[in-house]
């Protein structure tokens, strides 16, 4: 056979590859808002960088008469490319293909490209669309996710790794996605459980829809599981796109840093954010945006645990991991879903060497029946934890309320931040006035003629010792008391100078964090 004819051969099988599920398949998918495995991939990364590869990967299937099938691909798109120009390594499920389920050969095709990623050191981003384990391949399916949650394990804080649920991500196979680093979700697109309607439906009686279960939704606001959501594909690639430019490739560089821009003073002035009120909230994330570059804030979990505010900006053209209490709701208190929330957004900012920024306004843990036995003391451990492990540059400034356990958790220098600073309007207490008061002073109060007036009088006794900055400045627990206009020239300084910090913590295997 001459090249010619050979290239034409080549040519033929790479169209009958490249055909997926086929015509029918495809317009089943498009009728439901979805694009192709390689529509997706071609619409994420850069114009004309994607390569892919194991084209002509076929099944390893036996039984069930799937020898006699022809799964192009078996079902997975698997390559390279770039995107703002950073290579990346991506896999994208063909639900045209079987359902984009998960047989031997689909899983082989993933491991590769997630080894490539190691190798490489580059981020990994799966798009997850597929009916799970395939059934007909048994064991060897299992055996396929296995090989890919302990990829996804090893690779965790060595390379970013990026999950995409664009369509259904049932059973087992959800829990790839639980182990990366960031899950995005598409509204209507996106649907993830263990089990299904179905089996819920016969073993326990209970009727709930697809969306209801496990919607883009559901897990944008009460699970947790998703990081970002988005009206559509393209809004969620989008997204991905801006992640990327605020995080490191691997574990040992640093974010690439951006040319410094000036925040939107006219938009955001950071001395009429905070109300003279101290019990009146506001939105941290102004504060936040009063401070950073181009008044930009990258929020991840936005509708999560919505008391607690995670997400990047960048500081004279660096990437900062904030963390801040946010007064609007719940009066910005630490629990069960804001302590994970946080505690896992430190942990990775301190894996890939992101310094960290922490905004402190908080009456402290959240008390109650519900939160104790839903488990506050371990969740609210992770804070701890995390904070004390971090060894990234640690800015911590104190705005208002820093009281009780919050004040300890949010930062503090006893968790060995940096630098912590307070603005004038900083209360750093045990407990806030009002309880503090009712507490040390019950005697005095409850034996006064006019024990409301008393009262009174001890609260703005106890308010002026301790609702103010300067004891714990006193003491040295507060580098600077600096007034708000100054806020971004003192973290900026401080970051600058903390570009090679280093710090050895004591050898061992790994820590054993209240998980
Ligand atoms: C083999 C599958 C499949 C699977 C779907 N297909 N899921 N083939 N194994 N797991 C095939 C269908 O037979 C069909 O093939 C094609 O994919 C499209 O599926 P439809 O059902 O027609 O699509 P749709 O109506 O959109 O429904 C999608 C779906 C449904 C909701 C995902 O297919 C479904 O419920 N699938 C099973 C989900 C599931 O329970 N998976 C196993 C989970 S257990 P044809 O040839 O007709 O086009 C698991 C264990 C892993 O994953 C544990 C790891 C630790």
């Amino acid at each position: 056979m001459s090249i010619k004819t050979k290239s034409t051969d080549l040519r033929r099988r790479m169209r009958d590859a490249l055909q997926g599920g086929g015509t029918q398949a495809i317009e089943k998918q498009k009728a439901t808002g979805k694009l192709t495995a390689r529509e997706r991939i071609i619409a994420l990364l850069d114009p004309k960088s994607f390569h892919e590869y194991d084209l002509f990967v076929e099944h390893a299937g036996k039984d069930f008469d799937m020898d006699k099938k022809y799964l192009p691909g078996d079902g997975v798109v698997t390559g390279t490319g770039t995107i703002n120009g950073y290579p990346v390594c991506i896999y994208a499920q063909d639900f045209t293909v079987a359902g984009g389920s998960l047989g031997f050969m689909h899983a082989k095709k993933i491991t590769k490209i997630m080894d490539h990623a190691m190798k490489l050191k580059v981020p990994i981003i799966g798009i997850n669309d597929s009916g799970g384990a395939r059934i007909q391949e048994g064991v060897n399916s299992l055996a396929g996710y296995g090989d890919i949650f302990y990829r996804n394990t090893q690779a965790s804080g060595v390379i970013p790794q990026i999950s995409v649920i664009l369509g259904p991500c049932a059973g087992g196979a959800v829990y790839s996605p639980a182990l990366t680093d960031f899950v995005f979700v598409v509204d209507k697109i996106s649907k993830m459980f263990i089990t299904g309607p179905e089996v819920i439906k016969t073993v326990l009686g209970e009727e709930i829809s697809m969306e209801e279960l496990g919607g883009a939704r559901v897990h944008a606001e009460i699970t947790g599981n998703a990081h970002f959501f988005a009206e559509s594909e393209q809004e969620c690639f989008d997204q991905i796109k801006q992640l990327v430019s605020f995080i490191p490739w691997n574990n040992i560089k640093k974010a690439d840093t951006f040319p410094k821009k000036n925040p939107k003073t006219r938009k955001y002035k950071i001395e009429e954010i905070i109300p003279s009120d101290p019990k009146t909230p506001y939105d941290v994330r102004d504060v936040i945006r009063a401070i950073v570059d181009d008044s930009e804030f990258f929020e991840i979990q936005e509708l999560y645990a919505a008391n607690i505010v995670i997400g990047f900006a960048r500081l004279e053209g660096q990437t900062v991991g904030f963390v801040a209490n946010q007064p609007m709701v719940l009066a910005g208190v630490l629990d069960v879903d804001s302590s994970d929330k946080a505690a896992r957004f430190i942990r990775y900012c301190n894996a890939f060497n992101i310094p960290l920024c922490t905004l402190v306004d908080l009456p402290g843990y959240l008390p109650g029946i519900e939160q104790e036995h839903a488990g506050v003391i371990r969740h609210g451990a992770k804070v701890l934890y995390a904070y004390s492990e971090a060894t990234v540059p640690k800015i911590t400034l104190i705005m208002r309320k820093a009281y009780g356990g919050g004040y300890i958790a949010m930062c503090s220098h006893h968790l060995k931040a940096d630098f912590v600073f307070a603005w004038p309007t900083a209360e750093i207490a045990v407990m806030g006035p009002e309880g503090a008061a009712n507490i040390i002073f019950r005697k005095e109060i409850n034996s006064a003629e006019n024990p409301e007036e008393m009262r009174r009088q001890k609260i703005k006794e106890y308010k002026k010792k301790f609702a103010n900055p300067y004891v714990a400045a006193a003491y040295g627990y507060i580098d600077a008391v600096i007034e708000p206009a100054e806020t971004r020239i003192f973290l900026a300084h401080v970051l600058e100078i903390s570009n090679n910090k280093t710090e050895s913590p004591p050898h061992k295997k790994h820590g054993i964090p209240p998980f």
